[in-house]
């Protein structure tokens, strides 16, 4: 591709993003200043699964790196449903966290939400944050090279949290924790339990953290249902969503967890 010519890489999603040669240019948004300072610091780090901080363009973009592979789209095609594509996840994850560990927010910090979320959450999920990390770990943010998980992008919902916290959006996404009917046909008929035992045990949760997982996936996705809702009401994507399907997932994921809540807790115990 020459690279001087824009490629759209996505348009009518939350975010407009283009491709132009080795880096990819979004909308400034009042968090973006906040995000690139945390991804420099990820750097330093020495945590390279993520997007280069590059600044902003002369049209008053975002400048980040482009991170090449190919990035997939719900439902999970098959070969990224695999034990070994979940436990590189869960590695990836704790990665990031040793390398966000200590990492003070500049002042004046200011950290995305998906639009109208209730602030506090209704149910927090932790008393005190312990670093900052990405939060939002769909498929469409995770980029794959040779089936294998290499970054993480879109770092846009990256906000102070837990551990824990953060590792149960991973397992939300990949392990997954939803519903059958809202998973990737290959997973469907799987039992998760034993994907998130093993996910928990590449990652390296302590027995205290292991203890809270259920927990704080509960209070989540009691929480999703009254965010999602909140954003659909001021946001024409969300609502969009919403009205495609949103609604009755984010209900049917937070009933199969509730349901499925003892068995889990069980074998993480
Ligand atoms: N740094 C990057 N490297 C490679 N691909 C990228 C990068 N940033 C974005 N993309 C591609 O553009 C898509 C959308 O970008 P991004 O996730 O940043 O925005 P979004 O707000 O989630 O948009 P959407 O709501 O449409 O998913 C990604 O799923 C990915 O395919
Ligand atoms: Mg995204």
């Amino acid at each position: 591709m020459a690279t001087d010519e824009e490629e759209v890489l996505a348009v009518g999603g939350v975010t407009d993003v283009v491709r132009l040669g080795a880096t990819v240019r979004r909308p400034v948004r009042p968090f973006t200043a906040t995000v690139q300072a945390y991804l420099r610091h990820l750097r330093e780090r020495g945590f390279d699964a993520a997007p280069e901080a590059l600044g902003v363009d002369d049209q008053g973009r975002e400048v980040l790196s482009f991170v090449p592979g190919d990035v997939p789209v719900d439902p999970l095609p098959d070969d990224v449903t695999t034990d070994a594509v979940l436990l590189d996840l869960a590695r990836l994850v704790r990665r990031l966290h040793d390398a966000a560990e200590g990492w003070a927010p500049p002042p004046g910090a200011v950290f995305g939400s998906i639009p109208g979320t209730p602030d506090p959450p209704l149910e927090p999920l932790f008393e005190a944050p312990e670093l900052v990390s990405h939060q939002d770990y769909c498929p469409g943010n995770v980029v794959f090279r040779d089936g294998r998980p290499v970054a993480f992008i879109d770092f846009d919902l990256a906000r102070p949290t837990t551990r824990v916290a953060d590792l149960v959006n991973l397992l939300h996404w990949w392990a997954p924790l939803r519903d059958p009917v809202d998973r990737a046909p290959a997973l469907a008929d799987v039992d998760v339990v034993p994907r998130v035992l093993a996910a928990v045990e590449a990652y390296g949760l302590t027995a205290a953290q292991r203890a809270q997982v259920v927990p704080v996936a509960v209070r989540r996705a009691r929480n999703v249902v009254h965010a999602m809702r909140a954003a659909a009401d001021v946001d024409p994507v969300f609502r969009r969503w919403w009205e495609t399907g949103t609604a009755e997932e984010v209900v049917r994921t937070r009933d199969w967890l509730a349901a499925e809540a003892p068995r889990l807790a069980e074998a993480l115990a």
